[in-house]
């Protein structure tokens, strides 16, 4: 069985973990950095590269003292090499070509979006059972939204995406514009619950094109309007009216996903959907999810949110397949994903929230 150690730092995440080509996952730490961010309202490229520093060898170590205890060898160690931040990659790349070094093992790269699109086939607690291939992923996080095919691991073909914001950025620039803080998602969630969702006509947009696009930065305009028409009297946190706008804004986003989703898996003839990302944590998503696929006969997959944010695990999963497949130069060169060009901070489509 071949056991690697993944490394994940492509945004604000440092974290590792040990994890063999079952998915079984021996070990997994994660250090967040949000805290060191929510003053500026997104993800600060110069500050993620620092703080990957100074948590690269706590968090490696830690996870590696599992490995002593194991009895087990290891035979690889997986990077992800892109999408995500230049500087914040480097730190992951450069620090597992050492350690690959140091240990004697090869080491290899892992595109971000493959480690989440394999994420449902991690066993860890409270995992549902793995989909079969092939499976549509709606991934949608701060960075991404997009739906793919996913045929096979490492094999995906991407069926549409956003053509501005993601959903998390949705999410969280909605929040901003409410004042309520970042990151913005679990707290519109959470007011959403208490909140009407019928109280405002919001857009729901490209919702009836034939395509798998998705747009959502009119939605963030659509609230601003909302509020500079009156919705809310001030910025009064206690202003009961804010979770009617939640509750809006969340019902029309949450719609337009759903219902793309679900229309891809028909239109692909594929009746398994995967929901991955930070916003797979999404009450409103989740419950209109279960309930569309339902009635389309679509057996929907949610793995336990702690393995549809980033995370280490997913990445030395997809490592360990591809090891298995591919194998590894000794202390291998390889290079960044550059990904695409897009938004204010980072360098390709996992676009950051501007300050
Ligand atoms: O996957 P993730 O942890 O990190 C990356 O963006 O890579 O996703 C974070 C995003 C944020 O935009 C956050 O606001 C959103 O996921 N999010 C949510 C919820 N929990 C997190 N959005 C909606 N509802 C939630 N419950
Ligand atoms: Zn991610």
């Amino acid at each position: 069985m071949t056991l690697v150690l993944g490394i994940e730092t492509s945004c604000d995440e440092t974290a590792a973990a040990l994890v063999d080509s079952d998915g079984q996952v021996l070990s997994s730490v994660v250090a967040s950095q949000i805290h060191k961010h929510a003053p500026f309202g997104g993800v600060v490229p110069e500050i993620a590269s620092r703080e990957h520093l100074k948590a690269f060898v706590p968090v490696v170590s830690e996870v590696l003292q599992t490995l002593h205890g194991s009895g087990r060898t290891l035979n690889a160690i997986a990077v992800t090499n892109g999408p995500g931040l230049v500087g914040a990659l480097l730190v992951g790349i450069q620090g597992a070509r050492s350690l690959a070094r140091g240990l004697g093992v090869p080491v290899l790269g892992v595109n971000h979006l493959d480690g989440h699109l394999l994420a449902a086939h991690l066993r860890v607690d409270d995992a549902p059972p793995p989909p079969e291939f092939p499976f549509i992923a709606l991934l949608i996080s701060g960075g991404h939204t997009a739906l793919y095919r996913v045929d096979a691991p490492h094999q995906r073909a991407l069926l549409g995406q956003t053509r501005d914001d993601a959903a998390g950025e949705a999410f969280d620039k909605a929040a901003k514009l409410l004042r309520l803080g970042y990151p913005g998602g679990p707290i519109i969630d959470r007011l959403a619950k208490t909140g009407n969702p019928d109280a405002h006509d919001f857009p729901r947009p490209m919702l009836h094109r034939k395509d798998h696009d998705f747009s959502f930065s009119g939605l963030k305009t659509a609230v601003s309007h909302a509020v500079k028409r009156g919705a809310l009297d001030s910025c009064d946190p206690d202003d009961p009216r804010l979770a009617d706008l939640a509750a809006s804004f969340q019902a029309a986003v949450v719609e337009v996903l759903a219902k793309k989703a679900i229309a891809a898996c028909i239109k692909e003839g594929v009746p398994r959907l995967v929901l991955g990302g930070g916003v797979a944590a999404n009450r409103g998503l989740r419950t209109l999810c279960a309930e569309l696929a339902q009635k389309k006969t679509i057996t929907l997959t949610v793995p336990p949110i702690s393995v549809c944010t980033d995370n280490a695990a997913m990445i030395a999963y997809a490592g360990a397949l591809k090891f298995d497949k591919e194998g590894a130069e000794p202390f291998g060169v390889f290079s960044r994903d550059p990904g695409r060009v897009r938004g204010k901070f980072r360098d390709d489509g996992t676009h950051v929230p501007r300050r």
